[in-house]
């Protein structure tokens, strides 16, 4: 595989869209697989490097999607793929549920290191737990904090998303299609709106001395900031008050970082932005640079499970911890330092574009995980303009992802660079302007 950047790091758009192959794709595609994927415009990858994407017919995209928040060293950083092929070469597989090798080990215990929870005076460090995505973090999460606890209920809150499997589907409230059709779902999870004081003096003055017995309630899982529901950030003394009513009950804080974690937001973990120490952390997405990977954090004294209480034959996998190694070395080298850098020229950039049109709301996020809402005339929330402006972008070259109900998620590999962040930003201007010239007069939704 060649490594150098041979793509270009502009858009090049050299045919129609979808071009002739991609198109042969596509309907061979839509043939065979599910129809409950979300294929939201006609991008058929070949190639990826850094924050460029080639599609199979030669144009190539700037990617502000990093495949859903993962590629966080960028696409086929030489460092990760180098690690991934000298890993392949020596032991593709032995299940670390029944065997111990050694890139298990040293990720576990970099992980356990770098985890924000209290240093136990003893020297015992953090427990680390490998997966192979987040719902399946999320899934062992919960088990873990019911098995500990030996306590039923969970609260989650409206808007987050967890995953897809039943349990990690039953604390998400994202969306009712993720849900609709699917019941029953594990019983005992109270979902309460997310991120506002309101929400957690309903918890503690309503529900908790009528329906909800504080004592029974195993744990709070929450997103620092929340990804799928639309990029929101917390109330400032939100997530510390989950903490101190964790605290007062003896229910677990269990923070799912599988978007906001990896460095995405400017540090490793997003909690930190927030000085708080969470009892179990959850990962995947970022962890491995695209390779299926995933794990659960949590302080040294919650996972007592005894041996086959919990296991998976994947999670864990030499070639995917291998892969996490190498991009935890790049983070901390100066990728997260990047991430930081960026986010701050990306919001003030996407102020700029709030301030020019009005149909833009101002940007929410930290560090490369930052949304904006599009607007309707009345200041209401318009997807169908969110949904064309990423339509749009796609054919410009730039390719985009939505969340929540109107906004534009900016979710970049974190080695994105200053020029690209302008160009992105130069391509959205110039769709915004478009639209504005061709409606006018458009009472509501531009397009
Ligand atoms: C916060 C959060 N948790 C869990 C998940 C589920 O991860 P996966 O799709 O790897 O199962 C996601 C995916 O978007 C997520 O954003």
């Amino acid at each position: 595989m060649n490594n150098e950047l041979t793509l270009p790091q502009t858009p090049q758009i050299v045919t129609s869209l979808p071009g002739s192959r991609a198109q042969v794709l596509i309907e061979r595609d839509q043939a065979v697989t599910s129809p409950s994927y979300t294929r939201g415009y006609p991008l058929v990858a070949s190639r990826g490097q850094g924050c460029m994407i080639e599609d199979v017919d030669g144009n190539v995209f700037l990617d502000l999607t990093a495949g859903i928040a993962v590629t966080a060293t960028g696409h086929g950083h030489p460092l990760v793929v180098e690690a991934i092929q000298n890993q392949a070469a020596q032991l593709l597989h032995m299940s670390g549920t029944d065997f111990y090798y050694a890139p298990m080990v040293e990720l576990a215990e970099q992980l356990a290191e770098r985890a924000p929870f209290p240093k136990p005076l003893d020297g015992t460090c953090a427990r680390v737990f490998f997966t192979n995505s987040g719902t399946e973090s999320v899934e062992g999460a919960l088990k873990l904090a019911r098995y500990y606890t030996r306590r039923p209920l969970v609260v989650a809150f409206l808007g987050g998303f967890h995953g897809r499997t039943y349990g990690a589907m039953s604390l998400t409230g994202s969306k009712v299609v993720q849900r609709q059709g699917f019941g029953p779902l594990l019983p005992g999870v109270t979902h309460i709106p997310y991120g506002t004081h309101a929400s957690l003096d309903y918890l503690e003055e309503k529900l908790f001395p009528t329906v909800l017995p504080a004592e029974e309630v195993a744990a709070i899982v929450v997103e620092p900031i929340q990804g799928e529901g639309g990029y929101i950030v917390p109330e400032d003394g939100f997530l510390e008050r989950i903490r101190s009513i964790c605290d007062r009950y003896g229910i677990l804080m269990i923070v799912d970082e599988v978007q906001s974690g990896m460095g995405r937001t400017g540090k490793l973990f997003a909690i930190e932005h927030w000085g708080i120490m969470p009892d179990i952390i959850t990962l995947a997405k970022g962890i491995a640079s695209g390779l299926p990977l995933g794990a659960i954090l949590s302080r040294p004294e919650l996972m007592t499970w005894p041996a086959g209480s919990h296991a998976t034959t994947f999670g864990g996998n030499p070639v995917a911890c291998a892969a996490a190694k190498v991009t935890l070395q790049l983070l901390e080298a100066g990728i997260i330092d990047n991430a930081r850098k960026m986010g701050k020229q990306l919001f003030s950039g996407l102020t700029q574009l709030s301030l020019r049109f009005e149909r833009v709301s101002p940007p929410r996020g930290k560090g490369l995980m930052v949304a904006i809402d599009l607007l309707d005339a009345e200041g209401n929330l318009d997807s169908q303009l969110r949904n064309h402006i990423v339509d749009k972008a796609f054919y410009q070259g730039l390719l985009l992802l939505g969340c929540g109900k109107a906004a534009i998620r900016f979710c970049p590999p974190l080695v994105i660079d200053s020029n690209q962040i302008q160009t992105a930003l130069k391509i959205i201007a110039q769709i915004l302007e478009i639209s504005h010239e061709k409606c006018r007069n458009c009472p509501s939704t531009l397009g």
